[in-house]
């Protein structure tokens, strides 16, 4: 199968998973990426059932309005039921690197204001360590070069995303070379760098269930 068969294959166990919800009138979290994408798409055919979605970022926003799905603020949805998103790698304990979209932040608030967070991702995201996928780490704009030097005396090699302004207005820096051996301190230790809003480790908000396409079916994993 190829990378987007596993994709597609994944997206529609957690369509399985989430319909539940849907007919019990939850709000649904939406993630973003390519493995999201697919999730959406899947979900158009439930779009006259669902009571309203909370878009990651605008991009998905944007794909799920195009099918005629509802989309709310999260202000005005309180508690959603389930958040569906994807992950650039993942570790055993569903702790995760995510970000290669730039939409971490927006990510991570949905996550959190989930009760229940579903992973969706193809088996070349399952890994031993979390590190080799660059981490990405979301920062405002002034505070980027003392950002860097700060992560750099991690141990960890920033760089600067070219082109890329998030949702929110800020930066990117992916930090490369930093192989992460205690994912929700090495969460933490960034946060606490002023100037960062946030990145794109999610070991202190981990996913209750992954959902990892290979090529003999959907592995769930909790
Ligand atoms: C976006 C993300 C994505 O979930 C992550 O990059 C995985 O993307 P894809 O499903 O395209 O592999 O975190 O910020």
């Amino acid at each position: 199968m190829t990378q987007d068969e596993l994709k597609k294959a994944v997206a529609a166990a957690a369509i399985e998973m989430v319909k539940p919800a849907i007919f019990d009138g939850e709000i649904i979290g939406i993630g973003t990426g390519s493995t999201a994408n697919f999730f959406i798409d899947l979900l158009a055919e439930f779009r006259d059932d669902i009571k309203g979605t909370v878009a990651s970022s605008e991009a998905s926003a944007q794909r799920l309005r195009s099918h005629g799905i509802e989309v709310i603020e999260l202000n005005d949805a309180g508690t959603l039921g389930v958040y569906v998103d994807g992950a650039d790698e993942s570790n055993s304990h569903l702790e995760l690197i995510k970000g290669g979209g730039a939409a971490l932040t927006r990510e991570k608030i949905v996550a959190a204001a989930s009760k229940k967070f579903i992973c969706i991702a193809d088996e070349s995201k399952l890994v031993d360590q979390l590190g080799a996928f660059p981490l990405p780490v979301e920062v405002i704009p002034m505070a980027r070069s003392y950002v860097a030097r700060e992560l750099l005396k991690m141990g960890g090699n920033p760089v600067y995303r070219e082109g890329v302004v998030t949702d929110n207005g800020n930066i990117i820096l992916d930090v490369y070379d930093f192989m992460i051996a205690t994912p929700q301190k090495t969460e933490e230790e960034i946060n606490a760098i002023v100037g960062v809003v946030t990145n794109g480790l999610f070991a202190l908000r981990p996913a209750d269930v992954l959902l990892l396409g290979t090529s003999n079916g959907v592995r769930e994993i909790t």
